[in-house]
């Protein structure tokens, strides 16, 4: 049996939906394999991952933009909880320079596109996926990477494609990558902590 002290400690931070830090905390809490979800950071009241979260048991902080971005504040709360890596799931906000600092090489985020294609600043959501069909790409996907200061353009963990069909538009593009996340994050962020 396993300590507490002993399970290594994530940290999801999220501004919406929570589709993917629901499959990470599922994930988490299904393998037992000494690493859990321990806190959620949430920057908008009333978003679905609040109750995504709360449901299967991990605690919740909503925080302002301001909050996140007042060092006292946001380290104690990382501290309080033992985050030893962060995981962004749809988080809209630029990390904050001193928590880039503090976990350098241990904050990852999932972009719903093949990186450096349909990334950067106004990339995010369905965005995206409206902007691969109007370019006419025969496929597209995920890409998990590092966070630094640039919108998405630290260094790649793991991409995965799917084809993007004639018929396709923008909801089934993004059906499809939702598939290609639901299949592949929480795995890939468990092989990424167990190699820190
Ligand atoms: C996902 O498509 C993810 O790739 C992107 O934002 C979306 C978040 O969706 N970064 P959800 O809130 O996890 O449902």
């Amino acid at each position: 049996m396993e300590t507490n002290e002993s399970v290594r400690k994530i940290a999801v931070f999220a501004s919406g939906t929570g589709t993917n830090a629901e499959n990470i905390i599922r994930y988490f809490q299904d393998v037992r394999c000494g690493i859990e979800v321990a806190l959620v950071v949430c920057n908008k009241a009333g978003a679905g991952v609040i109750e995504r979260a709360t449901s299967l048991g991990v605690p919740v902080r909503v925080m302002a933009a301001a909050e996140i971005r007042n060092p006292e504040q946001m380290l104690a709360v990382l501290d309080e909880y033992e985050i030893e890596l962060i995981v962004l799931a749809g988080f809209l906000l630029m990390v904050p320079d001193f928590i880039l600092g503090r976990y350098a090489g241990r904050i990852i985020n999932i972009h719903p596109s093949l990186l450096p294609k349909f990334g950067g600043k106004g990339m995010y959501g369905r965005h995206v996926h409206e902007a691969v069909v109007a370019s006419g790409e025969t496929e597209t996907g995920i890409t998990v990477h590092h966070v630094t200061d640039k919108c998405d353009e630290g260094g790649v963990i793991f991409q995965a494609s799917v084809a993007v069909d004639p018929s396709d538009d923008a909801e089934t593009v993004e059906a499809k990558v939702h598939g290609l996340e639901r299949k592949h994050f929480a795995r890939v962020i468990r092989e990424f902590m167990e190699g820190i």
